[in-house]
């Protein structure tokens, strides 16, 4: 028997002065395969063509859709209704800039992060097309690519208490960035600056082990690994490097 879901979605346009913040309710019959994404679409499509959201590619790649689902961080478009209880409630992601409704603007944060840990191989080599590059053994190539595999969702940040109240904290998916060029023997960066950048609060010791960020990774990052990892990196640092 397919359910009547009920739908309590936050709203607020910050660029209208006369906007408020609430909460709107809208009823949807359930259908077969229904995903949070396709929920919203026909509340907008047939209720509320006002309705603000993200999306793009609708397949857990872009991760654009993230918001916060029955009080946890999320994607819209792979998460199930049928998973869901009948009345779903649908907030924000917190911490980021609010664009209106359920979309916010993550773009901005995850760039200014890259720009501080330098996302990107510190090398003195010469690019030259006609020599082929090192081959990389395949374990590392695939721990590199493992890390890789974020998808700047912004999940594990709006999860995260310190994030919360450190707004300069690099959080797990900065911090995931780090290890993935320390692990990386292209990169030619020295152990002192590595240790400039995750040595402080804002790195590596603001994290206190709240575990939300590996619990909500709709990408299933080994976020916790790496954060192990780092500190294991700090903590050994008299012994040689990249080790
Ligand atoms: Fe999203 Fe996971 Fe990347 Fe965080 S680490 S931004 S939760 S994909
Ligand atoms: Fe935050 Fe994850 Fe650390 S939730 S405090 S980055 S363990
Ligand atoms: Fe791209 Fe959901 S629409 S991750």
């Amino acid at each position: 028997m397919p359910r009547n879901l009920t739908f309590n979605i936050f709203r607020y346009n910050p660029q209208d002065p006369a906007s408020v913040p609430h909460m709107d309710t809208f009823v949807l019959g359930e259908t077969d395969s229904m995903t949070l994404f396709i929920a919203l679409g026909r509340i907008r499509e047939e209720q509320d063509p006002s309705l603000q959201f993200d999306f793009c590619c609708r397949a857990g790649v872009c991760g654009s859709c993230a918001m916060v689902i029955n009080g946890r961080p999320g994607l819209a478009c792979n998460t199930k209704v049928k998973d869901l209880p009948a009345e779903i409630t649908l907030l924000p992601l917190p911490f980021f800039k609010l664009v209106g409704d359920l979309s916010v603007d993550t773009g901005t944060w995850f760039r200014e992060m890259y720009q501080r840990v330098e996302s990107w191989v510190h090398t003195e080599r010469v690019f030259d097309p006609a020599q082929e590059e090192e081959r990389m053994d395949n374990d590392t190539a695939n721990r590199i690519y493992e890390l890789d595999r974020c998808i700047e969702c912004g999940c594990c940040i709006a999860a995260c208490g310190t994030a919360r109240m450190r707004k300069d904290f690099l959080g797990a998916a900065g911090l995931n960035r780090l290890a993935r060029f320390l692990i990386d023997p292209r990169d030619q960066r020295t152990e002192r600056e590595y240790f400039e950048l995750i040595g402080n609060d804002q790195g590596i010791f603001g994290c206190m082990g709240l575990l939300a960020c590996e619990d909500v990774c709709p990408k299933r990052l080994p976020l916790q690994d790496q954060l192990g990892f780092l500190r294991r990196k700090m903590a050994l640092s008299v012994l040689p490097w990249k080790k």
